[in-house]
């Protein structure tokens, strides 16, 4: 897909301004407006409408046949053979179902993503979509929200690597990304979706449109407006974001789609008082194209012609919708009913076992508990509806996923184990939620039998994503006494977490002795999570957001400021040892809750494997550099345990003194490596001087000198650290 300048130009030369000479305002009206398909047949009022030119996308419509014979109506019947926009939300997979986003971000690898999203690309171009309207970007540190499950989690440069890398995997194969939700949207009040959002202008610039400035330089086809209302100023009507930043500064040259109706709903903002308002203030702004809701449709015509609106920045809106359709090839080609090659189902289901098992996360392994070993293993009890649902495994936006394909964890521990050791299975719960302890004595009679138990407990798919959004973290239903009442028996409880979010597993962490966190894996989680728990491969996933212990303590994230008086262990006191009547500054004064204290359950990055990694000899190239000048940083890895692993290293960065104040750490720059048992590697990590440019009190982004301390390591509490003085 050309990105270039001037590739770009020349497209608009050559077929974007003789087309748009030759149109129509109801035709330019019509390229603005995409519409809802009927799902698998074409009503006459839709084939009418797209004859007509009155249609620029259809969103919602799967069946090759049907988008077939949408684009034939479009190209051949309709006056100027405009080819319609098909998209869909394909957003962790088509038919082949990968990780949830989140789950994907955990296994900090690039390539796998990149490998998941083209072939998601290819599935979804069997059924004539040519438009999936992901990545989702929003950086995401409240995990009430449901919608965290989409995100790669509360880390701008993890966001921004994973983003373009999706972004590649879909358009290096067919269909055009959309970046979303510009922006801002996963700061949403209280985790509440839809929810009010206040950010201010220098913490926006430095945390939340950072992935998207990323993913607009590496050339992303769209951008998608949020639902959410950013500091008194809707999202899909906001000049701010989307002239200023977007236009100006960034430079795009993509185009931009409102999310669905949120355009009408600028109205429901108290934005505007009625369609016709939202359809200037959104045209305004600088959305190009409405999803469906008709404010464009029914006013923009009447609104140029009262002298509101000009011709010229409706041309441009049209522009680029068209330079969109001409950077995908649609004018290009032919459509029939399979307008692509099929893609490869097994190497489909392979790539989507790799990415699962990179994407589980072990956080806590009490006495090698894990693996297990099928040779001393007589029987394994496993426990829990989550253990056997091929549907709930798959997760939130699965539109077109295909269940059949889904291999349960039970199917597969029964594979594993079959003629080996004896498998024993209790549901005990029908749902996630369920209140009935009814199931628990067969659960604890399968536990007795056996010499382990795997639980697989979490949430089922329909508690997180979009408006899925919780107050309690804790397991849902009456999973916690499930956990109280099988640790009873004292058999080694392996719990297995499958959960949209992060939840709050203080209640249940000291009961079981291994938990590994699984999100929603996918169709394959069964084997990938076999295989992790059989040793066939170490866990290597790394959290791709901050664990917290209790809900009180969000937002709680890895990149905090230092603030004035920061807590460290010997301000910081419990509830239950403040003495009688202590006074008023005898204890604390730091930043901290006398309750939950000021560290989180897990931090960011973290994640445990079967062998040890042991960091050592960090060495820089310079003391000093200039605003010019690189930094070469290098760390020797060793693999010191005796099982082959792979290992997420992590570089942070924290710049000490800042015109604007700076976080803690910030991550800048992570990388996977393959060690065997008794290996050492040198890793090398680059700092260039745009990684720690910021934006400035004046909004200005650049490097300031002083001093930078950096840390490599596993995770983000590293400490092996050194610091540099950029001149
Ligand atoms: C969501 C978007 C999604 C759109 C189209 C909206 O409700 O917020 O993320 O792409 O629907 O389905």
């Amino acid at each position: 897909m050309p990105e270039h300048p001037a590739s770009l130009n020349s497209l608009k030369q050559s077929l974007v301004n003789p087309l748009l000479e030759q149109m129509t305002l109801p035709e330019k009206i019509g390229q603005m407006c995409q519409v809802n398909g009927a799902g698998g047949w074409v009503p006459e009022d839709l084939a009418e409408a797209v004859r007509n030119g009155q249609v620029g996308s259809v969103i919602n419509e799967v069946d090759a046949e049907t988008v077939a014979s949408l684009q034939k109506i479009a190209v051949e019947e309709s006056r100027l053979g405009i080819p319609l926009l098909i998209g869909r939300d394909v957003i962790h997979g088509f038919k082949t179902i990968f990780p949830i986003p989140l789950g994907q971000a955990a296994s900090w690898n690039p390539e796998l993503v990149e490998q998941a999203a083209g072939i998601a690309a290819i599935e979804a171009a069997c059924a004539g979509i040519n438009w999936t309207f992901s990545p989702m970007i929003d950086i995401s540190r409240d995990p009430r929200w449901g919608r965290i499950a989409e995100s790669f989690g509360e880390d701008p440069h993890l966001t921004s690597e994973l983003g373009t890398a999706m972004v590649r995997g879909y358009q290096d194969n067919g269909i055009g990304a959309c970046a979303k939700h510009f922006a801002g949207y996963g700061a949403s009040q209280s985790g509440r979706d839809y929810f009010t959002t206040e950010i201010p202008e220098n913490e926006l610039r430095n945390v939340y449109l950072e992935p998207f400035r990323a993913v607009a330089k590496a050339g992303v086809a769209s951008f998608m407006t949020g639902f959410n209302d950013l500091n008194g100023v809707p999202a899909s009507g906001n000049e701010f974001l989307l002239q200023q930043v977007l236009r100006e500064e960034w430079q795009y040259p993509g185009m931009v789609v409102s999310d669905w109706e949120s355009i009408s709903q600028l109205t429901t903002h108290g934005f505007t008082a009625d369609d016709r308002e939202a359809a200037f203030e959104a045209l305004n702004a600088g959305v190009d194209m409405e999803m469906v809701s008709r404010t464009y449709a029914d006013h923009l015509a009447s609104l140029l012609e009262e002298g509101r609106l000009s011709i010229a920045k409706i041309d441009a809106m049209v522009a680029n919708i068209l330079l969109t359709k001409a950077r995908l090839g649609l004018f290009d080609q032919t459509f029939t009913a399979s307008v692509s090659e099929g893609g490869k189902q097994e190497l489909a289901l392979e790539q989507a076992r790799q990415l699962a098992a990179q994407s589980c996360v072990l956080l806590k392994n009490n006495g090698q508990c894990l693996p297990l070993r099928p040779q001393q293993l007589k029987s394994l009890a496993v426990i829990g509806q989550l253990a056997d649902d091929g549907y709930e495994q798959l997760g939130t936006w699965i539109f077109d996923g295909d269940e059949r394909l889904s291999e349960t964890p039970l199917q597969s521990i029964r594979a594993h184990l079959d003629g080996v050791a004896e498998v024993r299975y209790a549901k005990a719960l029908e749902t996630s939620r369920s209140q009935d302890q009814s199931g628990f004595d067969d659960a604890v009679s399968v536990v007795e039998q056996a010499q382990a138990a795997v639980l697989f407990l979490g949430e089922e798919s329909i508690l997180s994503g979009e408006a899925h959004c919780r107050a309690d973290l804790d397991l849902p239903g009456c999973q916690a006494a499930l956990v109280e009442r099988l640790s009873r028996i004292g058999k080694p409880l392996i719990l297995v977490v499958m959960a949209g979010r992060p939840l709050t597993l203080a209640p249940v962490l000291e009961q079981v002795d291994a938990v590994l966190y699984a999100w929603h894996p996918g169709s394959m989680a069964g084997p990938a999570i076999s295989d992790l728990l059989f040793g066939l491969q170490s866990p290597s996933g790394k959290l791709p957001v901050t664990f917290p212990k209790v809900v009180g303590q969000i937002p709680i994230f890895y990149n905090h400021k230092h603030g004035g008086r920061p807590p460290s262990p010997e301000t910081v006191v419990h509830i239950d040892e403040i003495p009688v009547r202590a006074k008023q500054t005898s204890l604390g004064m730091s930043a901290f809750h006398l309750d939950a204290g000021y560290q989180p359950q897990f931090p960011f990055g973290f994640g445990l494997s079967y062998t040890r990694f042991d960091y050592r000899h960090l060495s820089l190239s310079h003391t000093e550099i200039t605003a010019d000048q690189s930094l070469t940083i290098e760390v020797e890895l060793e693999n010191s345990g005796d099982v082959a692993a792979e290992e997420v290293s992590q570089l942070y960065v924290r710049d000490l003194v800042g015109s604007v104040t700076r976080p803690v750490k910030e991550l800048k720059g992570f990388q996977r490596n393959r060690l065997l048992p008794g290996d050492v590697k040198t890793l090398q990590f680059t700092l260039t001087p745009e990684d720690l440019a910021f934006y400035d009190r004046k909004q200005q982004r650049l490097v300031e000198p002083g001093r930078f301390q950096i840390w490599v390591g596993g995770d983000s509490d590293a400490e092996l650290t050194a610091e540099f003085e950029l001149k």
